[in-house]
């Protein structure tokens, strides 16, 4: 017994119950603690039988992660497993909340495993780049069978507890009063004398793994293993478990576990990990700032983005009133709602009785006067200044008092469009990610006048709806498409350099992002870029280089915008999304090149990936310098779930420190030398030069 694990008994039952808040992890006071628990209760004559339970909202929730960096103290995680699995006094794990990682290996350990109905258990290391090292490789395999245990070590996803208990990974699900129920099935397999159930002691029969069995498993989850560490390490310790005895297997799975612990890989998704946490924690806001209501929601817009924004409500069981200039306008994303929620029906994720109660929940209106008690209400319309701000003028006339005005802008000045209604506290960002149903990602604005209550109230409510918010100032595109200039402008510049757009969309696919910048140019639609830049020049905001944007600007004047009309920088079969180069649109490039006198030449992968990456980084470190973003990692958080950013490399400014910002400061010198630096494209963020100096990295901010 320690201050976090305690043990009592009920009769001749022994109860451990650890209580170490928030997430019962196994801290090495935990660890300690159930070794030392057990003694006492092997060592206590009147106990035949022993209880784990957890108090609060978890049962353990893994190992404690924060400890990884650290140096290991025993006990052990894999000798606590081993040491309840050696117990000659039956052991019964009482699972309630998610027992997860380490924690679900200790229950491995476990003789039985009772699970209240809400419980879930799973193996969620590899989101974290690791492989289970507590024997969960070796234990789960001769437990539920191979293929059932390969799939949930793969996936990392929880599995609910009566489905847990249809494969055999919980003996047991109770519904009413956990602790009760778990000692009177323990009573019973006392009254019983049933054996001790030790995992270790299965050997797994290798004719029960089909032939190829392995290999058929990689070729099927290529996509998700793509670029990914642990994945292979996962194969190779779950083979052991079935191809070496237990002790071996063991020893395989440690030796896996440190090499996933150390890689780079693991470094950046425990990072990211705790950055998704950090990110809800915003300057200003605690635990006692007043929430305001969200119960009913209004979209103004309900194209392809209203309704996608909308469907996060209505899935939450949030009325939604979807609001448009006309009926046709309305009914035209009503249809995308539908079609979007019926490919779930057709899945069979939801019964057509859940789709037509959802469907219920729109409000299809063209009148304003129906937002008059509405909570919050998210205007979506294209991005046009003076139609956002007539919206926001007759929102501020028809809104009670307290409602929340949102805007869904991706680029314009919230603050801007605040200052014409009376209630600018009222008003915040809310910038979606296309498919708004689907993205994780959802930037929150912060104007100057936006209240702390305003900002705690979406910042909750974002995950309610299952988002990570992350907050932004108002600057020019935020956070993400702020950066994402940088990006996209050095892509078009290096095809009228040289570089293929295949060979850019390759080395930035190898890279890990889901699709190189052209591709994605393509699937967006390059007139929707060329629109932003149009608006920009007449505005006299855009430098005035007459190559950025322009292979894309010209493509656009041919009709050719990308997927959607056939053709774009590729070209596209009917019905297929497969990028086909295309030698007119060479040639295009070529004849341009000419006309500005830039003399084409090969481009090394090398140069193409620091050209797209570095200035990402050198403008998010503009914008944490300018304090648009709180953190560092909030920025890591916008890039891997706005758009695709690998997780393994942790996001950009974890991939700054990874690479050192000492060496891309002096990439960027070299590139503003060699390349010029007429409209200040390479030139360094004071900060980026300044940990440079220091020899610091982002982190350390
Ligand atoms: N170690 C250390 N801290 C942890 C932790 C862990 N395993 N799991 C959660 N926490 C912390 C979080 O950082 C957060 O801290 P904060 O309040 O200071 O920000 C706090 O606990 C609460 O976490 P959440 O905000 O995530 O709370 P939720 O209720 O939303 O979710 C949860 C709870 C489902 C348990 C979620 O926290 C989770 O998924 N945790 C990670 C589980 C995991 O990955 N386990 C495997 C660990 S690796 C392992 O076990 C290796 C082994 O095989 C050897």
């Amino acid at each position: 017994m320690n201050e976090v694990v305690f043990s009592k008994a009920e009769g001749r039952i022994g109860i451990i119950e650890i209580n170490s808040p928030p997430v019962n992890a196994l801290s090495h006071a935990v660890r300690d603690g159930i070794v030392r628990a057990l003694q006492t209760a092997r060592n206590d004559k009147d106990v035949e039988a022993i209880v784990l339970i957890c108090a609060g909202r978890t049962f353990i929730a893994g190992a404690d992660i924060r400890e990884f960096g650290l140096p290991p103290k025993a006990p052990h995680l894999p000798e606590v497993v081993a040491a309840l699995e050696a117990s000659p006094k039956p052991v019964v794990a009482a699972i309630h909340g998610t027992a997860l990682g380490g924690g679900f290996e200790i229950a491995l350990g476990c003789h039985y495993r009772v699970a209240g109905v809400a419980a879930k258990v799973g193996l969620p290391e590899v989101k974290l780049g690791l492989i289970p090292g507590a024997g969960g490789t070796q234990r789960l395999p001769r437990l539920i069978g191979v293929e059932g245990a390969l799939q949930m070590i793969m996936s990392g996803n929880p599995i609910a507890a009566k489905k847990a208990a249809e494969m055999g990974a919980v003996d047991h699900v109770v519904l009413d009063d956990l602790l009760k129920e778990t000692i009177d099935f323990t009573g019973k397999l006392l009254d019983e004398c049933a054996p001790l159930r030790r995992l270790c002691d299965i050997q797994i029969d290798p004719g029960s793994v089909p032939e190829n069995y392995y290999d058929e498993f990689r070729l099927a989850n290529a996509r998700r293993m793509r670029g990914y560490f642990a994945p292979e390490r996962i194969i190779s310790a779950v083979q052991a478990a079935v191809e070496m005895n237990f002790e071996d297997g063991m020893r395989r799975e440690r030796e896996l576990f440190i090499e996933c612990l150390h890689s780079p890989e693991s470094i950046a998704l425990r990072h990211v990990f705790f950055a998704e946490r950090k990110a809800g924690k915003v300057d200003g806001l605690t635990k006692d700032t007043p929430l305001r209501d969200t119960k009913s929601v209004a979209l103004i817009g309900t194209g392809t983005m209203g309704g996608g924004i909308a469907m996060n409500f209505a899935s939450k069981g949030i009325p939604v009133h979807m609001v448009d200039v006309d009926d046709a306008a309305i009914e035209r994303g009503m249809a995308v709602v539908r079609s979007n929620y019926m490919r779930g029906v057709k899945k069979g994720r939801m019964s057509e009785a859940q789709f037509d109660t959802l469907m219920q929940l729109f409000i299809p209106t063209t009148n304003y006067e129906d937002l008059a008690g509405v909570d919050l209400v998210i205007e979506a319309v294209f991005e046009n200044m003076a139609v956002k701000k007539d919206i926001f003028r007759r929102l501020d006339q028809v809104c009670k008092p307290g409602a929340i005005l949102a805007s869904n802008t991706s680029t314009l000045d919230l603050n801007e469009i605040a200052a014409v209604t009376s209630r600018p506290q009222d008003v915040v960002g809310l910038h979606f990610f296309s498919p708004a149903n689907i993205m994780r990602l959802l930037e929150i604005v912060r104007g100057a006048e936006t209240s702390l209550e305003v900002l705690a109230t979406v910042m909750g409510l974002a995950k309610k709806i299952g988002k990570v918010g992350v907050v932004s100032g108002v600057c020019h595109g935020f956070i993400g498409n702020r950066m994402l200039e940088g990006y996209i402008r050095e892509a078009g510049l290096m095809l009228l350099e040289g570089a293929k757009p295949e060979q850019i969309d390759r080395v930035l696919y190898e890279f890990g992002m889901p699709m190189g910048p052209i591709a994605m140019g393509d699937l967006a639609g390059i007139d929707v870029g060329a629109k932003v830049r149009e608006e920009r020049r007449r505005k006299g905001t855009f430098p005035a280089d007459e190559r950025f944007g322009l292979v894309a600007d010209k493509l656009v004047a041919m009709g050719r915008c990308g997927q959607k009309t056939g053709a774009g920088v590729y070209r596209y079969e009917e019905g297929s999304r497969a990028a086909i180069p295309d030698p007119e649109v060479q040639t295009l490039i070529q004849n341009e090149a000419a006309r500005l006198g830039i003399s084409q030449r090969h481009l090394s992968d090398e140069e193409i990936l620091t050209r797209c990456i570095y200035p990402l980084i050198n403008e998010g470190a503009k914008i944490l310098d300018e304090g648009i973003a709180q953190r560092a990692s909030d920025i890591d958080i916008v890039w891997i779930n706005g758009y695709g950013f690998p997780p393994y490399r942790g996001g950009p400014m974890h991939y700054a420190d990874h690479v050192g910002p000492g060496k891309i400061y002096e990439q960027i010198c070299r590139y503003r030398d060699t390349l010029g630096n007429e409209f200040g494209y390479w030139e360094s963020a004071p900060l980026l030069e300044k940990l440079a100096s220091d020899r610091r990295k982002f982190a350390d901010l």
